[in-house]
């Protein structure tokens, strides 16, 4: 039995949802936006966009709402996807109870002849960023399965009409596909047991007229299935629905005893434009997702020893490595693959986290010791998920990796097999291993990698991922972990609930980084992103770029090293120092401000700016050769209007691009401007010659 139609509102500081309740029917999301004047009519509210019954329409038109279904002549996906013995079940969920409770919607549908109920509780957290979390049950039913539940259903508000996706491959992360909602929807998906390159686990929605955009993202790091179906046919109330799940394989549930079944958090953002989506993501990741955010020191300069030596390793080697790091003011040290069991190349020994006696015939401690006595800390790769077919533990185990019962062969990607996770044995076997390295050796920091797709994939195989992180993080609370698959194959709030840092891409080419900084920082801010100097001439794209344009570009994310500082000129090795020696200054603002995308006319030129308590670093790098003599100012982002501020562009300057500065001194010394007047007419930087990059501080004056 259906009852009247009740309207609730929940309100953030900026944003305003408006939720319509039918007790025993629907519930639905009515108004997503700018937040309400209090005291809107919010029964008007909806009557404005409710629309009458047209042709060629069931008689009681359906309304997908927070939890479509089928049962009423919707033709889109349902929120929960049933089966009994091979054949679909159809739900019948009616709206049961609901309440707003210290600031969140919950609500609980039920469906008795199934004996099914699902709760979903929306609030509204830091950043003023929407988190939706839900739970079904079930009392005992043997041959129910329940294959996939969507964490977020959303009624896309009109408006949003075009949708930003994030595609990509290795080493070319978060390549921005824009199209329309209209009339295909957007539907990507992951069968590899972990979000992937091509990330349809974050979106944007824009409403193109004003530059409004909505976020989603699915806080998972197993398989997805984010859709958007449109209802060109007009068989619901003529919206889209977003829908974002766990996919089949990752979320399928045995109702064979009463069972709970949680499926991942999805959370969205809207915002009046690009920047402010981004700083909405940031503060939700700050203070709701990275562990213990607030008590992390700066974010230490990093040198990785994997594009220096690669499998070439040596404690000799090593150590020389290391003194040069620290003469550069590197802050840690990082030992990368080829340190354990047999592995001198990437075909052996995952699995076996032994160290190598045969690279390190004294353990590891001396080369720590040597890592101290040079005021650094010590990391250490590890892949723990892995396992190679040619490792003791395969030999020993050959039933702990994922495999298709009885085939004969199993599929190698990097010469790798993926461990059972699901089992209890082998996440004991890796806590213990991992557990042992770090009470032996004073590590700091783990660089925690994942270098192969999941097939077969198995449920429980991301969960086993969580409860092994989970332990080892509550035994060794004071090391920091970094997520790294392949570069950015698997980043997602999930993960990094658990970890201090991902690895953004394997490509360090700093034109590629200049796209895949912007792209991730749309939603994680800076000193979670790892942003290493690499070699020139860069080992995946070939290209040589000089030091000083790298090492600028790298300054923007959580700064890093990974070359080998003797492989470089005198000249070089000053010019990376300086830039290290910058960013120790600037990492405060860096990692804890407000980050702005700037816009300008050239789309080679891409300029990032952060602004923190009256200071800000900006970054504008050319990147092809411009048409014209003099490009346009570039406007900065985020000042105030009335405030004055000194405007300087630190050393070391572009070598070539120094030459057209027509007043260096003035540079220096500084320019002292209003906000109106840097956002508004802006600075000509000479940013002509290609692979040009400058740095601009700024320092609000006293009034
Ligand atoms: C893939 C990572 O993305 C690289 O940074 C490096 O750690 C290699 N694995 C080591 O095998």
């Amino acid at each position: 039995m259906s009852g009247s139609r009740e309207f609730v509102r929940l309100d953030g500081g900026a944003v305003t949802l408006v939720f319509a309740l039918e007790t025993g029917g629907a519930a639905d999301c009515v108004y997503l936006g700018a937040r309400l004047p209090d005291g809107e009519d919010l029964a008007a509210l909806a009557a404005a966009t409710a629309r009458g019954r047209h042709e060629s329409q069931p008689d009681v038109p359906p309304v997908p709402g927070l939890l479509p279904e089928r049962k009423a002549g919707w033709s889109g996906t349902p929120a929960l996807e049933l089966r009994r013995s091979g054949i679909p079940v159809e739900t019948d969920l009616r709206l049961a109870f609901w309440r707003l409770k210290r600031g969140s919607l919950e609500l609980i549908w039920r469906d008795p002849a199934l004996a099914l109920e699902v709760e979903q509780c929306w609030g509204i957290g830091g950043g003023d960023i929407v988190c939706v979390n839900s739970a079904v049950s079930h009392a005992a039913d043997a041959g129910l399965i329940l294959e996939r539940t969507s964490s977020l259903a959303l009624p896309v508000p009109a408006r949003f009409t075009e949708v930003i996706g994030f595609s990509g491959r290795w080493a070319g992360e978060m390549h921005e596909t824009r199209r329309a909602v209209a009339p295909d929807g957007f539907a990507r998906r992951s069968a590899i047991g972990k979000p992937g390159f091509a990330d349809g686990n974050w979106l944007i929605l824009e409403d193109p007229a004003t530059g409004e955009v909505l976020g989603a993202h699915l806080a998972w790091s197993g398989d997805h299935d984010t859709r958007i179906e449109c209802d060109t046919q007009g068989l619901g109330d003529g919206r889209a629905i977003l829908q974002m799940s766990a996919a089949a394989a990752d979320g399928e549930t045995a109702f064979g005893s009463p069972t709970q079944h949680w499926p991942p958090p999805a959370i969205l953002a809207i915002a009046p434009d690009r920047s402010a989506l981004a700083q909405a993501f940031h503060a939700h990741a700050r203070t709701d997702v990275l562990p213990e955010r607030a008590t992390w020191g700066p974010r230490k300069v990093h040198l990785n020893s994997w594009e220096a030596l690669g499998f070439n390793l040596s404690e000799e080697a090593l150590t020389r490595l290391a003194e040069d790091a620290a003469s550069l003011g590197i802050e840690r040290f990082v030992l990368d693959d080829g340190w354990f069991g047999g592995r001198r190349d990437d075909r052996t020994s995952l699995g076996d986290w032994f160290v190598s006696p045969q690279v390190f015939p004294n353990g590891l401690g001396p080369l720590i010791d040597r890592v101290h006595q040079l005021g650094m800390d010590f990391g250490l790769w590890v892949e723990p998920e892995m396992v190679s077919p040619d490792s003791d533990l395969y030999r020993q185990h050959t039933d702990w990796c994922l495999h298709v019962d009885g085939a004969t062969e199993r599929p190698t990607m990097r010469g790798q097999l993926a461990l059972d996770l699901s089992l209890a044995e082998v996440r004991e076997y890796l806590t213990e291993r991992l557990d042992a390295l770090l009470r032996e050796n004073a590590i700091a920091y783990l660089k925690w990698d994942h270098n192969r797709d999941l097939f077969p994939s198995r449920p429980g195989q991301t969960e086993g991922f969580y409860a092994l992180l989970d332990a080892l993080r509550a035994a060794h609370p004071k090391v920091e972990i970094e997520s790294c698959s392949s570069g950015g194959g698997r980043i997602d709030f999930g993960v990094l609930s658990r970890c201090h840092r991902v690895w953004p891409s394997d490509n360090n080419d700093a034109i590629e980084r200049l796209r895949i900084i912007p792209a991730w920082s749309q939603f994680l801010p800076l000193e979670v992103l790892g942003s290493h100097v690499g070699p020139s001439p860069n080992p995946i794209t070939g290209r040589r770029l000089a030091m000083d344009f790298r090492a600028k570009v790298a300054m923007f994310g959580h700064m890093g090293v990974e070359a080998d500082p003797a492989r470089m000129t005198d000249k070089e090795r000053a010019t990376l120092a300086a830039h290290i020696a910058l960013y120790k200054q600037w990492r405060g603002v860096l990692h804890s401000g407000a980050l702005w995308r700037l816009a300008h006319p050239d789309p080679n030129v891409t300029g990032m700016m952060v602004t923190h308590m009256g200071r800000a670093l900006a970054l504008v790098a050319q990147t092809a050769f411009s048409p014209v003599f003099d490009a346009a100012p570039v406007r900065l982002a985020g000042l105030e209007p009335d405030a004055r501020y000194r405007v300087t562009l630190p050393e070391p300057w572009p070598p070539r691009a120094r030459h057209y500065l027509a007043a260096p001194d003035q540079w220096r010394e500084g320019l002292v401007l209003s906000g109106t007047a840097l956002m508004t007419q802006g600075l000509a930087l000479p940013l002509t010659h290609p692979e040009t990059a400058w740095l601009v501080v700024l320092e609000r004056l006293p009034q």
